[in-house]
């Protein structure tokens, strides 16, 4: 029997008023049903919209620290159930188990360090000019917020985002995505089994279209973060100039890995393949390209190629599995159309290329780890953001030349370079134009106690993760206290 979930509105579970449901569907194995959630209207965001704003009269007055031992509970919680929750991250979005993990961690990892945050909000005092007059900062929840996840980490990316909300003192209404809704709703169940009072958390499944833009432009929202594609992103960006909202949106990568002459060749190789391959290329963070040295370029290609084509690609709930499906099929369409597109306009294809069909290949959505080389900066694939599982090798005379073609791109969230060098290392280091930088290390597996976030056409300027300098100035407004108890009206700047 397929298990039907609920959307949460003022902490009832209630099917939405359409009366009608949406199915989310095994991408390793498309005649598994995870499950069944709301296809719900904007009537539904209303009620949801309304619920968080009455629960934020109470909310944003709880101290911060109880709102940390709520965080910590579902922290313990998250652990608890972790085995449960990594299985069903890999059966409703095709991941391979152990990243199925790596995703409810993350969101472990996230628990943990929102519930310290809460003793940790701490703004400044400093002197005042007058006697008898004091100065601080202190911080404060912004009000009600839109969160719009995608499907790529469908435990971890919800955490990030409703977490520092709420330890924040917002309350929320989450519209997860319509292709992993049955995570997003255990995390929440997680989070209402903490504690959360009732309304803090509304979650609203449904479509982007009908749902999600509904939701962002509602004239009780006073925030929205998004993680999604740069089209949805940059339109909703759009759509809500002159509404006076907070706007976060989290958008594409086309992330580069540099590999020098004098680096590892052995470790570039598995990193190359760890970045571009993992969770099948859906990351944003993805290595989707590589910049390598003239000198090892060819060795370069041969191992990587050898090591993609190696890859055991299949279930992700499979013990030996190194590679997953495709979310669904329209992604899988993406990438075979940009593989087609990568050989017409001149890369050479050196591994993979095809989708998978065979036996039980054909229940799901399987494309071959591709590899492309002689890539150029003006192919497509070397510009636009693929989310698949296809690297594409670029040839680069020395670090200006590669650093030069790493910052050639719209998006900059994260960017990598392999080198012995310490002085190349620290010239990348600097010169890379990203949000993230790795020595030494892929482009993916940032971990949640420093900001996350990039620049150009990738983020709208916040950062998400963090503390301060992080999610936590998402979530909360600065406010300037001045105190005067001298007793007396005195005039700053004109006296004193
Ligand atoms: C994403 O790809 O959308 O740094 C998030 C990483 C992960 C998060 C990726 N911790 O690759």
């Amino acid at each position: 029997m397929t298990l039907a979930y609920k959307n949460l509105i003022g902490g009832v579970w209630k099917d939405s008023a359409s009366g009608k449901l949406r199915e989310s569907i095994n991408p390793a194995n498309t005649s598994d049903v995870v499950g069944t959630v709301p296809d719900s209207t904007t009537a539904d965001v209303d009620e949801a919209v309304a619920a968080a704003r009455e629960a934020y009269r109470g909310w944003r007055l709880v101290p911060a620290p109880k709102r940390g031992e709520i965080l910590y509970r579902a922290a313990e919680l998250l652990l608890k159930h972790k085995d449960e929750l990594g299985r069903l991250a890999t059966r409703e979005m095709g991941k391979i188990l152990p990243e199925g993990l790596g995703d409810v961690q993350e969101a472990i990892d996230m628990a943990y360090f929102m519930a310290g945050e809460g003793r940790r909000l701490e703004g400044q005092t400093v002197p005042s000019e007058l006697v008898g007059k004091d100065c601080k900062s202190v911080r404060e929840p912004i009000g009600v917020f839109a969160l719009i996840t995608p499907w790529n980490f469908p435990t971890a990316i919800p955490s990030w985002k409703l977490l520092p909300a709420i330890i924040s003192g917002n309350c929320v209404v989450f519209k997860p995505s319509s292709d992993t809704p049955v995570c997003a709703t255990k995390l929440v169940e997680i989070l209402i089994r903490a504690g959360v009072p009732k309304g803090v958390v509304n979650m609203v499944h449904g479509s982007g279209q009908v749902v999600g833009s509904y939701l962002a432009r509602h004239p009780d929202i006073d925030g929205i973060s998004f993680t999604g594609s740069s089209a949805v992103g940059e339109e909703l960006v759009k759509s809500c100039a002159g509404l006076d909202k907070e706007i976060s949106c989290e958008m594409g990568g086309k992330n580069p890995i540099i590999v020098m002459d004098d680096a590892r060749l052995d470790l570039a190789i598995e990193g190359a393949l760890w970045g571009g391959f993992g969770t099948t290329g859906q990351r944003c963070t993805a290595a989707s390209r590589v910049i390598v040295h003239a000198k090892v370029y060819d060795d370069f290609v041969c191992g990587l190629a050898r090591a993609a084509a190696d890859l055991r690609v299949g279930d992700g709930m499979k013990d030996d599995t190194e590679m997953g499906p495709l979310i669904h099929k329209a992604q899988m369409e993406k990438v075979l159309e940009y593989i087609k597109i990568g050989k017409e306009q001149g890369g050479r294809l050196v591994t993979g290329g095809r989708q998978l069909t065979e036996g039980d290949y054909a229940k799901g959505f399987f494309v071959e780890p591709t590899v492309f080389a002689d890539v150029t900066q003006d192919m497509r694939i070397a510009r636009e953001e693929i989310f698949g599982p296809v690297v594409s090798v670029i040839k680069a005379r020395n670090l200006t030349e590669a650093v030069a073609m790493a910052n050639d791109s719209d998006y900059g969230l994260s960017a990598a370079i392999f080198s012995q060098d310490v002085n190349n290392c620290a010239t990348a280091e600097r010169d890379l134009q990203t949000g993230i930088v790795y020595i030494n290390a892929p482009t993916i597996g940032a971990e949640i106690q420093l900001p996350f976030g990039g620049i150009k056409k990738t983020g709208t300027g916040h950062k998400e993760a963090g503390g301060r300098g992080g999610a936590l100035d998402m979530f909360l407004h600065w406010k300037v206290v001045y105190r005067d108890f001298s007793g007396r009206l005195q005039k700053a700047q004109i006296e004193g």
